[in-house]
């Protein structure tokens, strides 16, 4: 519903201002309009933690019997041998079909490339859940799209389980006893230290995701008791909310082992680079924790990973997981990921970029489709964010220094966002019930999302021209834009330019759709269209003006990586980092952002937190802290041959699908086995065994 008042009715009055100027926001804010329906295809069986997994000995371990040839060839430890003292094992009555048959690859496709195997100093894998498959974190938080709300928190994962002290200032947690890396390495607290000590407290790392150590608390700290546990002690009493923070992306740790011999700290003579790149895409069998291990990489054509031997999770019948064997990842576009998976050449896609929606819910249709797909919730989002540092992140020059000071105008951003037209901008990329317009902040699927507490600014291009008029915006060239001021950058036209990825044909549309809707307005805006990894490391640089981005998993939850809600630390945010000296010029309504935010973190009452996030809610969509464009559902798509797909997985909500499907406990039929793996027989070969996979004769 839209609600049309006049706002300002008796300015025509005022003196020197142009009439535009004085007829501003004839249309108020008001709440979002009510998205067309659309149900989610299929909802989960809700279920606690407890019906998910346990953490147990067995009395008899299983394991394929291609690995028993390696461990009958004297090539590896009996299995009872490779496997903790209490494994993870997963209850069967979760698992939708049951216990499985080992065997088969799981076919990815992505648009992503690797920059090699450094996720600690912050290089990616490629995306598309290669990360994933290969690192396992102290909590766990995709599968929980399944669990009660009652019962929600995350799931134990590498700390097995956990206790708070009396005062809840210290969190002891129990690491899994006796696990191994996949090279056979014991996994215990010198990997979690050389993570707390050496990435997260060492200025000069940061891991893929951006945690550090605020991520965790200002002034958290974190020790070792002994080999298999740990310590936190924090400033707030009982913040349960950083066990979320513990799950995938932030508290990952790599193999220390492996990593510490290149760190700078540790190898004299050694820079941060030379450490961030000793691995490349190149050096194969990188030690992992996780399900798979990568043991083939050619460029542009393929990443393959085959079974960890030593993966520390099993089933209740005490076989050894992953059930498959092989994963592979082919090095293509994200458009093609759909497309293949629709096919059937493919296995997996989160059906995300809505220009395929269309082509793909026809084939789908099809009796004779190889893939289901199945539609969730409103969870893909897109938001403009414009850069709002003015202190120096990112070292802008003049002009762009003006940019950052009009996007720290709030009649400015007012005036961007007034002459968005986010039903077109949608429209243009399906038609249907599909997209939705987006105020920005949090969105409807979290149980924390009120519409009364969200401002939406309608379509109104005359609001829009008057607001930039009064944030001394005008076109004195009259070349059809606006010009800076005579005192700015020499009266020059305002010139913005726009960081997107060309990874995705969405990021694309949007992006120019928001330029073309802004040359309406008057303003210049150029695409600065840049592959993924490019992107990604001018936008942590803060080498930009405004950015087009899809939203990560926080503003779906709000529990999930809460502290990235604001900026809450110095490298948090997408949008205000702390400039040259280190620290954050905020705006007042930021520090009120980062003020609830914490106070969000530091309660467990559950009425005042659902107040705290209306607050939240305000401050982002009335002050337009990012300013939302679109939101609409996608899909995942999944070829039929895989079982133990869990109902109603979300493509995003804690995590992508690639983590909430558990992948470790999917498995084929053995009658619907395909022969496609491409390593039949081998294991991830050990370091010094050879590069690429070993065989056990
Ligand atoms: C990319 C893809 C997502 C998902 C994630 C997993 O971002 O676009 O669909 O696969 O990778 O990290």
């Amino acid at each position: 519903m839209r609600k049309h008042a006049i706002a300002l009715g008796g300015a025509g009055l005022m003196l020197g201002i142009s009439l535009l100027a004085a007829q501003a926001q004839t249309v108020a804010p008001t709440t979002p309009p009510e998205p067309p329906k659309f149900d989610a295809q299929q909802v989960p069986t809700f279920v606690g933690i407890k019906d998910i997994q346990e953490f147990k000995a067995l009395p008899e371990y299983h394991e394929p019997d291609y690995v028993k040839a390696f461990v009958d060839a004297g090539k590896l430890p009996p299995v009872a041998e490779r496997l903790p003292k209490e494994p993870l094992v997963y209850k069967t009555a979760n698992m939708p079909d049951g216990i499985g048959t080992y065997g088969d690859v799981m076919r990815h496709v992505i648009g992503g490339r690797p920059e090699g195997w450094n996720y600690s100093a912050g290089q990616t894998q490629g995306w598309g859940g290669i990360d994933i498959g290969l690192s396992e974190c102290l909590t766990r938080t995709g599968p929980l799209f399944q669990v009660k709300a009652e019962e929600l928190e995350p799931l134990p994962n590498l700390a097995k389980s956990w206790e708070w002290s009396e005062d809840g200032h210290q969190l002891t947690m129990h690491l899994i006893e006796g696990a191994k890396w996949s090279d056979g390495d014991p996994f215990d607290a010198e990997d979690i230290m050389f993570y707390w000590n050496d990435v997260l407290l060492d200025p000069q790392v940061t891991p893929l995701n951006g945690a550090s150590p605020e991520t965790f608390g200002v002034g958290t700290t974190l020790e070792e008791v002994d080999p298999y546990t740990i310590k936190w002690t924090f400033k707030d009493v009982k913040p349960t909310q950083y066990l979320y923070a513990m799950a995938y992306g932030n508290f990952c740790p790599g193999p220390s082992h492996i990593l510490k011999a290149e760190h700078p700290k540790y190898k004299d003579g050694a820079t941060y680079d030379q450490f961030k790149n000793a691995f490349p895409p190149e050096y194969l069998n990188i030690p992992v924790m996780g399900a798979w291990a990568p043991v083939e990489y050619r460029a542009n054509d393929i990443i393959v990973m085959r079974r960890n031997p030593y993966y520390w999770k099993v089933d209740e019948n005490g076989n050894q997981l992953p059930y498959l064997n092989e994963l592979q990842y082919r090095l293509s576009t994200w458009a093609d990921r759909d497309v293949q998976a629709v096919a059937g050449s493919g296995d997996l896609s989160n059906l995300e970029q809505p220009e395929s929606f269309v082509e793909a819910l026809r084939r789908s249709a099809e009796e004779s489709a190889p893939a289901r797909l199945a539609f969730g919730a409103r969870t893909i989002s897109y938001s403009l964010y414009p850069n709002l540092s003015a202190n120096g992140w990112g070292e802008p020059d003049a002009r762009g220094q003006a940019v950052r000071e009009l996007n720290r105008n709030l009649d400015f951003r007012k005036a961007v966002t007034y002459a968005l037209d986010r039903q077109a901008l949608g429209e243009a990329l399906v038609k249907g019930p599909f997209t939705t317009p987006y105020a920005g902040g949090l969105m409807p699927p979290t149980s924390y999302y009120d519409n009364d507490s969200t401002v939406y600014y309608p379509y109104s291009l005359d609001d829009a021209k008057a607001l930039l008029e009064k944030a001394g915006l005008v076109d004195t060239d009259g070349n059809g834009f606006v010009n800076f001021p005579a005192d700015v950058v020499g009266g020059a036209d305002v010139e913005i330019t726009l960081l997107a990825t060309s990874d995705y044909q969405t990021d694309k549309s949007l992006a120019e759709g928001v330029i073309a809707q802004m040359e309406r307005l008057g303003l210049r805006v150029i695409a600065q269209f840049q592959a993924g990894n490019q992107r990604d490391a001018n936008y942590q640089a803060g080498k930009f003006d405004w950015q087009v981005l899809r939203n990560g998993a926080d503003l779906i939850t709000v529990v999930q990586n809460t502290q990235n809600l604001a900026p809450t630390g110095p490298q948090i945010s997408y949008n205000h980092r702390a400039g040259t000296d280190g620290t954050q010029d905020f705006l007042p309504f930021e520090q009120e952002m980062v003020d609830t935010v914490n106070s969000f973190v530091a309660t467990a009452d559950p009425a005042e937190r659902i107040e705290l996030m209306k607050t939240y809610q305000r401050l982002y969509t009335e002050n337009l802290f990012a300013i939302g464009l679109t939101q609409y559902p996608g899909a995942l798509i999944i070829n039929k041959r895989f079982v133990n797909v869990p109902p109603g997985t979300p493509i995003l909500q804690f995590n992508w699908a690639e983590d909430s499907l558990i992948r470790e406990r999917l498995y084929v039929p053995a009658e619907q086995q395909s022969s496609n793996e491409l390593f039949p027989d081998t294991l991830p070969g050990a370091p010094g065994v050879g590069n690429g996979p070993i065989k056990s004769n």
